[in-house]
This record gives structure tokens, sequence and C-alpha cells, in this order.
């Protein structure tokens, strides 16, 4: 074996070891949250600022307050709930979006796997 050989095995073995240690509900992988969100949100959703559609924009929404994008006309239910939307807030709203806003308009169920909504999350905390 040469030593290159060898260098790309320990390589590889690293980075499959790495992937091994990562905890699965820690912070949400990005990437799958994203394709997540194409899948399920995208179609009310854009996340260009300022672009509402069905839904309002969701560019910059973590840190945000609730029904407060700019043009986008809310239920009075999120206009007036007055929710900063954390990691742990669109949690919340994501598990159950009637439960944690009665009345809104979202005409979403919720997501069921925890997993998923760490993704998501960690992709809206992407959008600026
Ligand atoms: C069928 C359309 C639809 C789908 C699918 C949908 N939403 Fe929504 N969403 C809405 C609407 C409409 C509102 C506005 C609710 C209101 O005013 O009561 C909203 C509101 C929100 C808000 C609050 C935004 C703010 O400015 O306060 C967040 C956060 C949100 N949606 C995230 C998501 C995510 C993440 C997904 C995918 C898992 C998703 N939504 C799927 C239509 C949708």
């Amino acid at each position: 074996m040469t030593g290159k050989t060898l260098q790309r095995l320990l390589a590889a073995c690293g980075l499959s070891l790495s992937l091994w240690n990562v905890p699965a509900f820690a912070a949400g992988d990005a990437a799958a949250g994203q394709i997540f969100f194409k899948r399920v949100c995208a179609m009310c959703h854009s996340t260009v600022a300022g672009k509402n559609m069905i839904g309002p924009s969701l560019a910059g929404v973590v840190g945000r307050t609730s029904g407060t994008a700019p043009g986008y006309t809310y239920s009075h239910a999120m206009a007036n709930a007055h929710i900063v939307w954390s990691p742990e807030t669109l949690d919340k709203y994501l598990t159950s979006p009637q439960a944690f806003v009665p009345g809104n308009k979202m005409p979403y169920a919720g997501i069921r796997d925890p997993n998923d909504r760490a993704n998501v999350m960690a992709y809206l905390s992407t959008l600026k």
C-alpha cells in the first residue's frame, strides 16, 4: 500500500467517523432542510425579501417578530401574536401551527418529525 493510498483511506475513515459522531438532533442539517423546504414550504413561501406569495416571505424570519413581513396581509391572529421567531418558537409553531397561534391562516398541519423540524430551522436560520 502506498503512503498516498493510506492517507486516502484514513481521510475516508475520518469522514465517516465524524459523520457517525454528529448527534442526530443537535443543530439540524441546513442542506436537508432546504430540500424539505423546497418540497413542502416553497409552494407558499418565497425566501426572497419582499416577495410574498400565499404566505409571507421568510427571508430573515429568524429574529423577526411574527406578522411583520412588509406588504403581506396577515390574519388578525398572526398580526396580534407578537412572537419573536427563534428556533424555539419556530419549533412550536411548525409542530402545530394552529395550536401555537390559534386562528392563524397558514393551511398547513405541521411537521411531525423533530428531525425534519430541526433541519428546516437550520435552513431558515441561513436566510438573510
Ligand atoms: C399552503 C400554504 C403554506 C404552506 C405549505 C406553508 N405555509 Fe407558512 N404560512 C402560510 C400563510 C398563509 C401564512 C400567514 C399566516 C397568517 O397570517 O395567519 C404563513 C405563515 C408562516 C410563518 C409566520 C411568518 C411571519 O412573518 O410571521 C412561518 C414562520 C411559516 N409560515 C413557516 C412555514 C414553513 C417552514 C413551512 C413548511 C414546513 C410552511 N410555512 C408551509 C402558508 C403556508
